[in-house]
């Protein structure tokens, strides 16, 4: 076994102690140094991890021999904080979304491509047993020709300023829909509103198409009476609904289905409803963020591209500047390339 990677992180905010935890339980990974520029905050990091360093610059932090950095901070400071990783020749984790424009993700990719370093992003839900196998019914064929998709990821909180319900939330949404499908939605659509401070929108609704008529509608809002992490897929032959929030049967799978047949007797189009089985598959307890963290630290150490590599990143983030573009022309239907 190679040595265990140095990784350095960036943020211990909200979600930072969760990527801290995972990267200090990964026996191939050492989280050697944390770096936090609230000093309430560092105080926590440093009650929490003995052995680690700490620093309250990005500077300090890349200047010491850390081997990998893993950013958890602001959506707007991905990217300046990645391109100084990358240009310090660190292996770079950034949190979703990758960056807040095309170029600057395009920019980072290329940046990593050309040093040789491990650029990931972290669209921790294609880490999800449960979205895996939802993959894997999609992939076999068991939902028939997929129909369309609508996801939910509302709650009451978690209100963001600088960045909209779009950046901030439906970056888990598309990727998982990009992941599910394999391909890049053709058009996309958004509207939103902004109610709390008028800058940002709090709620966004956003309808893609992927391919062979595929639709998909996203929505996201902090602004929203009940916590719902619900996606439901509609096929030809089966129906899927995947509840994150389920304690048990977070996905299940319904035989349920409409077929469209002509009556011999009028001769006209009629429909039977196919309604049998529920399936709750056994999903494996393993935490996505787990897998997340150690498809970086493999990636380092093995030299093979993480599944939710840089390109990954990009291709979420071209949908969300074209949604940008679309939400700023009030909905208008806006291509993407394949
Ligand atoms: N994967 C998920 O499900 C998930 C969930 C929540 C947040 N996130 C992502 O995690 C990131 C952080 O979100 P959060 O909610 O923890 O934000 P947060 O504001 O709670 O924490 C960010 C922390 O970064 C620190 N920081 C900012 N700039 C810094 C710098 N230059 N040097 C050192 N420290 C710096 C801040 O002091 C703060 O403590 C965001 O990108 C967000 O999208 C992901």
């Amino acid at each position: 076994m190679s040595h265990p990677t140095p990784v350095g992180l960036i943020g211990f905010g909200y979600w930072g102690p969760n990527l801290a935890r995972n990267f200090h339980a990964i026996p191939e990974c050492d989280l050697a140094a944390i770096c936090e520029a609230n000093a309430h905050r560092l105080a926590k990091a440093r009650a929490l991890y003995r052995a680690t360093r700490f620093y309250d610059n990005v500077e300090a932090l890349l200047n010491s021999d850390i081997e990998a950095v893993a950013i958890a901070t602001p959506a707007r400071s991905h990217y300046p904080l990645a391109r100084r990783a990358l240009l310090a020749n660190k292996h770079v984790f950034v949190e979703k979304p990758l960056a807040m424009s095309v170029a600057e993700a395009e920019e980072l990719v290329e940046l990593a491509e050309a040093r040789g370093r491990v650029l990931m992003v972290g669209h921790v839900f294609e880490y999800n047993p449960a979205v895996r196998h939802i993959k894997t019914l999609l992939d076999k064929g068991v939902i028939g020709q997929p129909y369309y998709f609508y996801s939910t990821r509302v709650n009451l909180g978690r209100i963001q300023s600088d960045i909209n319900a779009l950046w901030s939330i439906a970056p888990h949404d598309i990727s998982i829909l990009i992941y599910l499908l394999g391909r890049m939605p053709v058009t996309v659509s958004a509207r939103g509103a902004r109610f709390l401070n008028g800058k940002v929108e709090d709620v966004v609704f956003l309808i893609l198409t992927f391919p062979n008529g595929v639709l998909a509608h996203i929505h996201a809002s902090w602004l929203d009476p009940s916590k719902v992490r619900r996606l439901t897929v509609v096929g030809s032959k089966k129906m899927i609904i995947y509840d994150d929030l389920a304690a048990e049967g977070k996905v299940k799978v319904y035989d349920k289905g409409v077929t469209r047949f002509t009556d011999p007797q009028y001769g006209e189009y009629q429909y039977r409803l196919h309604t049998g089985d529920i399936a709750i598959p056994k999903l494996p307890l393993l935490e996505p963020l787990r897998l997340e963290t150690e498809d970086f630290i493999r990636a380092i150490q093995s030299g093979r591209a993480p599944l939710a590599d840089g390109r990954n990143g990009l291709r979420v983030v071209r949908v969300l500047e074209a949604a940008q573009q679309s939400l700023e022309k009030e909905g208008a239907l806006l291509s993407l390339g394949e």
